[in-house]
């Protein structure tokens, strides 16, 4: 592999006027954390700042597989001994290759779904850098709480909420189309907050866009365009019935951001045990939400009672028996809905990530697990399964589908869904120039066998990691 090495202050320099970087290989830092995708392009100093907070000084590009540096022109940047160079003759080549390289096609994608990559790829920019974000916010708390046996700045908590939840509006989950990282416990729990936050808003959006479309329904109105959901399917005029209003959602998702910070008074030796807890230990981790997470609200004279009831009782029994749930009896019909939506996104969160000890589950089995278990025991609770089972998709950004035809596909964007087909009929890996462009299930005009086939079963990249083409492997 062909790799060099660009200082980041340089490239800070180039992007600050208006350059773009690629670096056509994953960035970790020391502790083996990803930074930065591969594929993503970075045209904003903020990322370059934060990974070069990380302490990574030098970036590595991968020409090889299309990572480079280009100047506010498009200008492909020669790297040599002496820097980055102004390369115009090979500038028209480079962005040729660059434009939709998620695809590695020699057929271009239709304008439509071109158009699809180009909003894929500017929404995994802004996603990557409001993530890091978000997970410093995370980070902060908890060193605070640490240090003070419990105080942290709530203020600042809620503003960062409120700009999470902002742009968890402007995409359905757009931390979807982020890999997830690789994890060591610190990690996990900055990220947890983040992606319990992201897919219970999620829910929560999709919940209200059902309650209103039920509403409607029954009321018999025809929904005109001021009432409508947008086109990305996931926001709410004000003409719409909402079950939760915007202040609630806020302290609903500062709820679920925070459910686990009774996990930040825990000793470490207990939280990262790789062997099996002993009965004194599960009782210390229990006592993360209605215990040490109340504390810690209490201290810091906290009174809001959706946060309370999130961080409180966020594993209790969602319905009348259930079993491992703590506290106990807790009666679950007056468990709030909001609750009921975080323990679903908790579970599913930590069971679709690795962990010390296990590879993470498969998303869509962990959903039908979910809805099974729960499904057909409260009516509430069902219409909140609909919401979360929509909400994750059918077909989740990042799994890998079987076509009619026999090909695999990676799964673009779970929406329609937009899939990249990377084998031929037989199952043999296409290289980078013979792979298809992406297609949209959805669409009308494709042929019988291009089309989904639903008599097999959705796998994660993990399952099918001999046949993926080297650009899309997963890192293990
Ligand atoms: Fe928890
Ligand atoms: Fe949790």
């Amino acid at each position: 592999m062909v790799q060099t090495k660009v200082s980041i202050d340089n490239l800070i320099s180039i992007v600050a006027q208006g350059g773009k970087v690629k670096t056509g290989i994953d960035v970790y830092n020391a502790k083996g954390v990803l930074l930065l995708e591969k594929d993503v392009l970075v045209n904003s100093v903020k990322v370059l700042e934060i990974i070069k907070e990380q302490g990574v000084r030098n970036l590595p590009l991968n020409p090889e597989n299309y990572g480079g540096v280009w100047d506010s022109d498009g200008n492909y940047l020669k790297i040599d001994e002496d820097g980055l160079k102004a390369q115009k003759n090979s500038a028209a080549k480079q962005d040729k290759q660059t434009k939709g390289n998620r695809v590695r096609s020699t057929l271009a994608p239709s304008g439509d779904i071109e158009k699809r990559l180009k909003v894929i790829e500017e929404i995994k920019i802004v996603a990557a850098e409001k993530y890091e974000l978000a997970k410093q916010c995370v980070k902060k708390t908890i060193d605070e709480i640490k240090k003070s046996r419990g105080e942290f700045d709530y203020g600042g908590v809620e503003n960062q909420v409120a700009e999470l939840v902002a742009f968890l509006n402007t995409a359905e989950n757009p931390f979807s189309y982020l890999t997830k990282e690789i994890l060591n416990y610190d990690n996990f729990l900055y990220s947890h907050a983040v992606n319990v936050c992201a897919i219970g808003t999620a829910i929560l959006n999709r919940f209200n866009i059902n309650f209103s479309n039920m509403v409607n329904k029954h009321l018999d109105i025809s929904i005109g365009a001021g009432d409508e959901v947008s086109t990305s399917g996931n926001s709410i005029s004000s003409g719409s019935y909402s079950y939760y209003l915007k202040d609630d959602i806020l302290d609903i998702s500062t709820g679920f951001f925070l459910h686990d910070i009774g996990k930040t008074l825990i000793p470490d030796s207990v939280l990262n045990k790789k062997s099996k807890l002993t009965e004194m230990e599960f009782g210390m981790i229990k006592k993360h939400s209605y215990g040490l997470g109340i504390q810690i609200l209490e201290k810091n004279r906290l009174k809001n009672r959706i946060v309370k009831n999130i961080v409180g009782l966020h594993h209790a029994n969602l319905y009348e028996g259930e079993k491992q749930c703590y506290p106990e009896n807790i009666i679950a019909n007056e468990i709030p809905l909001s609750v009921k939506i975080c323990k679903l996104a908790d579970m599913y969160d930590a069971m679709t990530s690795k962990t010390s000890y296990r590879e993470a589950f498969n998303p869509i089995n962990v959903v039908t697990d979910i809805f099974r278990k729960y499904a057909k025991k409260d009516k509430m609770l069902q219409f909140v399964l609909h919401a979360f089972v929509k909400s994750i998709g059918i077909y989740p950004t990042g799994s890998v589908i079987y076509l009619k035809s026999g090909q695999l596909a990676y799964v673009l964007e779970s929406n329609g869904p937009l899939v990249l087909p990377f084998t031929d009929s037989r199952g043999k890996t296409l290289s980078a120039t013979a792979s298809p462009p992406p297609i949209d299930l959805s669409s009308d005009n494709i042929p019988d066998e291009l089309k989904a086939d639903s008599l097999r079963s959705i796998k994660t990249p993990l399952e099918v990691y001999e046949f993926l083409p080297e650009w899309l492997k997963p890192k293990v």
